[in-house]
């Protein structure tokens, strides 16, 4: 029977991996390097745990080259990195540092001797301090910025890099860093929250602009989103419009604007007792609006919802970090639910079908441009055993399951091109700080030193063979 037959992928499916610039980058201060929103959040008590910083991490920036072999070792076919704003234009403003672009350069340089192909994605999280005290993305300057640091990042790379992001989650900058504080810079402000949410699509569309003018023509832009795949609790009126008012804030708020050129009606509607929109400008929605060679999913777990129920302000548990401040500007009172099943270490339930589900839904919105999916994987609780090896028997059921929903759909008829398996190395994670390991590379934090898990050999497998055997 199919069940029984091994998942084959297409010859050219781009089986890569993914990682953030502060996740791992390390060497905070060096080179000419400035803070980022994320250097001072790490330094606000009480918002990352145990007060870890980025600022060794995986120590990434002098260690890359041993990075690469692993790459090497794994057989990965593309490698998606993010570039540090703070390190090629430390105040997000003003012409590039040198220092910083030749690191980029060397990773790229590295990649494509060794047949990986260099993904960039421009903005992981990581905004310079010096916007953020100018007013951060609720600014719509900060647009225009963003748009300036695209291009000088394009001049120096635009020669050797083919696949470009915008931006990766603008649901994590907008909706975490503005509206319930647990990400950096820690505002917890509804209205920030939609300015935020329309300067971050406004960069995407000016910088999606700027890369144009300056790539080759077979330069491939996208951006990276992490639509939610919400699902009511019941087919009750009440739990349905729940679902809708979350998937409005979670994924239409930006893909609408980003695929069809402007904002959900239902949206505004929802959202109008926090704000008028006025700082939607003529044009806006059709500079958000450009042409894309690719849209970029990240997938993790679905989210279940239903109505809310009168009187109840308990805050609640959304999966994005515990906060007395809802993100969900206007829909504050809708109830999340834990849906059932096995969990990862994050409290995220493994649920494949949630990217089924996806991927057809983003290859009808897209209107057919190519999907990727750029990050997808899980954290497990992995230590190191007697003999130094780690046996994460659970990320591969994960990996193994999700890799298979991506053929699903392939069958189906939906254009995947490629897989962005999240994380190469385990990493900063983010307001978890290092207390989440995420990748298929063990990283000891206190020696730095790099062991490749069961998951990494087992990937490889996969990447070598370009199949996923069958289980068991
Ligand atoms: C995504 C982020 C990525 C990583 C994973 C677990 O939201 O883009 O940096 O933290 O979650």
């Amino acid at each position: 029977m199919s069940e029984k037959q091994p998942r084959v992928f297409p010859s050219d499916f781009l089986w890569g991996s993914a990682t953030a610039s502060y996740q791992i980058e390390g060497a905070a201060r060096e080179d000419g390097r400035t803070p980022s929103i994320w250097d001072t959040f790490c330094r606000t008590p009480g918002k990352v745990f145990e007060g870890d910083t980025g600022d060794v991490a995986c120590d990434h920036y002098h260690r890359w080259s041993e990075d690469l072999d692993l790459m090497t070792e794994l057989g990965l076919g593309a490698y998606r990195f993010s570039v540090s704003w703070s390190r090629v234009q430390p105040t997000g403003r003003g012409p590039a540092v040198q220092r910083g672009l030749d690191f980029y350069r060397s990773l790229a340089d590295g990649l494509l001797e060794r047949n990986i192909t260099p993904a960039i994605t421009l903005y992981h999280w990581d905004l310079p301090q010096e916007l953020e005290d100018a007013g951060g993305w609720p600014e719509r300057d900060t647009a225009e910025r963003f748009a300036e640091y695209a291009r000088l990042v394009a001049e120096a790379l635009g020669d050797r890099v083919r696949l470009w992001t915008t931006l990766n989650e603008p649901f994590c900058s907008a909706f975490l860093g503005y509206g319930s504080g647990v990400h950096a810079p820690g505002r917890t402000e509804p209205e920030s929250v939609l300015k935020a949410a329309h300067h971050l699509n406004l960069a995407h569309g000016l910088g999606t602009q700027a890369l144009r003018d300056v790539l080759p023509s077979d330069a491939q832009v996208g951006i990276t989103v992490n639509p939610g795949v919400v699902r009511a609790r019941t087919d009750a009126p009440g739990d349905v419009d729940a679902a809708r008012r979350i998937d409005a804030l979670h994924t239409r708020i930006f893909t609408d604007p980003v695929l069809h050129g402007s904002y959900p009606e239902d949206l505004k509607r929802d959202t109008r007792q926090v704000s008028d929109w006025s700082f939607v400008k003529e044009g806006d929605e059709a500079t958000i609006h450009q042409p894309l060679d690719f849209l970029g999913l990240n997938y993790y777990t679905p989210t279940v919802v239903s109505a809310p129920v009168e009187g109840d302000t308990a805050p609640r548990n959304d999966g994005h970090g515990a906060s007395e401040h809802s993100p969900w500007v206007g829909s504050e009172t809708v109830n999340f639910h834990l849906a059932a099943g096995d969990r990862t270490d994050m409290g995220w339930v493994v649920d494949p079908t949630g990217l089924v589900q996806l991927l057809r839904r983003f290859q009808e919105e897209a209107s057919n441009i190519p999907l990727y999916i750029t990050e997808n994987g899980a954290a497990f609780e992995d230590k190191l055993d007697a003999g130094g090896a780690v046996h994460d028997a659970e990320r591969i059921g994960y990996l193994h399951g999700h890799l298979d929903a991506v053929h699903q759909a392939i069958e189906q008829g939906v254009d995947v091109r490629g897989y962005f398996l999240w994380s190469l190395l385990d990493n900063f994670e983010w307001a978890y700080g290092y207390s989440k390991r995420f990748g298929i590379v063990h990283v000891d934090f206190e020696t730095l030193r790099r062991t490749p898990k069961a998951s990494a050999r087992w990937y490889a497998q996969v990447i070598g063979s370009g199949q996923l055997p069958v289980e068991g």
